[in-house]
């Protein structure tokens, strides 16, 4: 039996976030640039897509640009810049095509004017787009995510839009960057690293991780399906007992 044919189709997560880590160790063990790492990083994102296509996973996450990642070198940085417009300029028919919706989440102000634009015109466009929403992250942080939240909060309790003692979970998550979205079932993390790194704080209170030592661009179609196998196998509680759940 091949590993998608023992995936059960009735109970795969509905949105998956992935860390995408492992480039720059990628390229390094060939004596590569690390800018070719993520190009081929880039690679992994559209079979990630593939994967998501195939099996009816509703939301796809990931980690593209982590707010602290503006620290890395000019030239990688601005690298990466040119990498998310150039994917997009050659997939954006295809996404479309495919019923892909994109959305960004992230401080889209501080991106350069010229990748704003870009992703802004990818996001109009595949905006009533059903089958697959594909969010990427950038310029994000978990702690940011709240921080906004908070203020915005804050703002609209001092203008009288809301009552303080209104707000509720739900409220509060209206005003994150992921709001409409559920929260991811699965959070995975490529290259043997074990932590969160500021991802979707507030988001992945509940969510399954999922470790692998692949480096995302080896990431294939087949390690997705081990990840999902993986969590098909496990039990989620939410803070109950084992027997309540089979009641
Ligand atoms: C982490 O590897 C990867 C990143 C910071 C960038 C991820 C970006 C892409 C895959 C580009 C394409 C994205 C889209 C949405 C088209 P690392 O550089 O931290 O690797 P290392 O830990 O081995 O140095």
């Amino acid at each position: 039996m091949s590993l998608i044919e023992k995936i059960d189709k009735t109970r795969v997560p509905k949105h998956v976030a992935i860390i995408m880590d492992g480039n720059g160790r990628w390229a390094k063990s060939r004596g590569k640039l690390r800018l070719s790492g993520h190009q081929e990083g880039a690679k992994s994102v559209k079979t990630a897509i593939e994967v998501c296509g195939e099996l009816g996973i509703k939301y796809l996450t990931v980690y593209a640009f982590s707010t602290e990642n503006w620290n890395r070198p000019k030239n990688e940085v601005s690298g990466l810049m040119n990498l998310l417009v150039s994917s997009v300029d050659r997939e954006i028919n295809e996404i479309n095509e495919l019923g892909i919706r994109i959305q960004v989440i992230g401080e889209m102000k501080k991106l350069p004017d010229n990748v704003r634009k870009k992703l802004q015109d990818a996001i109009e466009t595949t905006k009533n787009n059903k089958k697959l929403t594909f969010i990427v992250a950038l310029s994000y942080s978990g702690r940011w995510d709240i921080l906004n939240a908070a203020k915005s909060i804050a703002r609209d309790a001092k203008e009288n839009l809301i009552d303080p003692s209104e707000i509720s979970y739900e409220l509060f998550e209206s005003y994150l960057a992921t709001a409409g979205t559920p929260d991811p079932e699965l959070l995975i993390r490529t290259s043997g690293e074990e932590r969160i790194s500021n991802f979707l704080l507030y988001q992945t209170a509940y969510s399954e991780f999922y470790f692998t030592d692949v480096l995302w661009p080896d990431f294939s179609k087949e390690a997705f399906y081990e990840a999902i196998l993986d969590y098909q196998n496990r039990e989620r509680r939410f803070g109950k007992t084992s027997e309540q759940l089979t009641k």
